[in-house]
């Protein structure tokens, strides 16, 4: 067991590049098992999620290798078709194989994810969707299983929440499906759009992504692909709030503004500058955090993933700020731990009220989740003292590199082996 240790009250400055978006590569992993044909995907980040999936497509016979940032999968023969529970327990996101595996071989069986930290999280839509397109789908001793004769059928699917994973897993069923799908209130993501480019690069006839109706026109047979992952949005975005929570002055890399324009408006409204130029955004604390409310949408709202960080820079402000979480129903664990470094916060069912504090302190916490625990860095990058989090795996899912960029910018932060 690894923990981070954290020596605050450092404001961060410098240059910082972002990897690619674990939310974009995850689906697009899954969709390399639509084709027997090679697909090559460059800007990958190493990253345990990532891990997690290619174990998962290994297991299931695809051969995958790696070249720094680059990933190359052949899932030519498949020997699997069964997620098993070890791995969709420890990822949700595995579930993600199951439109690709029942669009090329009409039959899949993936275990049930079960609970999970940030809410009860079902998979209700992802089955809708495939019933509608013809699946037939049995649930027995914790698994799913979907099959279909012949190929699936084209059909209209209107998702009652504009689920970002449905939506995907829709979109790659239907990609091989004997006609026309569309997805009413499909989510619209930056990410579903990168899956459907890099669909549309395999031959298939994706459009609409982005908007809130997307259409599939499904077809025989897909090809091999290469593609570039877009930037991680969230990963830009933490670095932000790093830049206007320690007063600091960071220029990041490798972003698309466009994807940001929420967290943008946020890190605006709480006093810093935000600078736009080329592929790059710079963020300049200002001395005094104003307060501001926050309410999470499905995009192009303010994204439930950048909720538990601006909770962090929001916990200094000078007033108080209402964050309202309406993605997911439990979502406000690392409050519990950010008031044992001295933030004045109170949660009331979907409602955080965070009253502003001078000076946050450092102390030992747990990272309850990934975004949790990377608004425990944050508090800790601007707290007085010592900050040790512990249960960091969480925080490994989804940040490449995080010390060594933090250290770059002269951040106090280490990881070390816990006795
Ligand atoms: C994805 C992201 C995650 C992000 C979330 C919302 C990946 C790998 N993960 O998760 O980082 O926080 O989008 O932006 O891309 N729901 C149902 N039934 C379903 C599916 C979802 O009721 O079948 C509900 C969920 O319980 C939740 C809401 O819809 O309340 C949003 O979930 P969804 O958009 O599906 O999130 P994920 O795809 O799991």
């Amino acid at each position: 067991m690894e923990k981070l240790v954290i020596r605050g009250g450092v404001p961060l400055t410098g240059t910082i590049h972002v990897s690619g978006a674990k939310n974009a590569v995850l689906p697009i992993i899954a969709s390399t098992l639509l084709v027997e044909d090679t697909c090559l995907l460059a800007g990958v980040p190493r990253l345990a999620d990532v891990n997690t999936i290619v174990d998962l497509i290994s297991y299931l016979g695809a051969e995958t290798t790696w070249d720094r940032d680059t990933l190359t999968v052949t899932a030519n023969t498949l020997c699997n078709r069964e997620a098993p529970y070890e791995c969709v327990s420890k990822m949700r996101a595995s579930f993600l194989i199951m439109g690709p595996l029942l669009a090329r071989f009409g039959q899949t069986r993936i275990s049930l994810p079960g609970g999970c930290n940030i809410g009860t999280r079902p998979i209700d839509l992802h089955l809708k969707g495939f019933a509608c397109l013809g699946a037939e789908i049995t649930k027995e001793s914790g698994y799913v299983d979907a099959r279909v004769r012949g190929r699936l059928k084209g059909a209209r699917i209107y998702l009652d929440f504009p689920s970002v994973g449905a939506t995907e897993n829709i979109m790659m069923a239907a990609a091989l499906a004997d006609g026309v799908t569309h997805i009413e209130n499909a989510a619209e993501e930056p990410e579903i759009v990168d899956l459907a480019n890099f669909l549309n690069g395999m031959g298939g006839k994706v459009s609409g992504a982005g908007t809130n109706l997307v259409a599939i026109e499904g077809v025989s047979s897909l090809k091999g692909a290469a593609h570039n992952i877009i930037p991680d949005r969230v990963e830009a975005g933490t670095y932000m709030v790093a830049a206007a929570i320690t007063g600091g002055d960071i220029r990041i890399e490798n972003v698309i503004a466009e994807h940001l324009k929420p967290v943008i408006a946020k890190i605006e409204e709480i006093g810093a500058k935000v600078q736009n130029g080329g592929d790059g955004i710079r963020v300049i604390g200002a001395d005094k955090i104003q307060p501001t409310n926050i309410q999470t949408l499905p995009y192009p709202g303010f994204p439930t993933d950048m909720q538990a960080q601006l909770t962090s820079l929001l916990a200094r402000a000078e007033g108080t700020s209402l964050i309202v979480e309406t993605v997911f129903e439990n979502r406000f664990m690392h409050t519990e731990e950010l008031v044992r470094m001295g933030a004045d916060i109170s949660v009331n069912g979907r409602v955080a009220v965070v009253k502003g504090v001078p000076q946050l302190y450092g102390a030992k916490v747990k990272a309850t989740d990934l975004r949790g625990g990377a608004a425990l860095i944050l508090a800790g990058l601007a707290a007085r003292g010592e900050t040790e989090i512990s249960l960091i795996h969480h925080i490994d899912r989804g940040y490449e590199s995080l010390e060594y960029k933090l250290c770059e910018l002269g951040a106090d932060i280490k990881r070390v082996k816990n006795a």
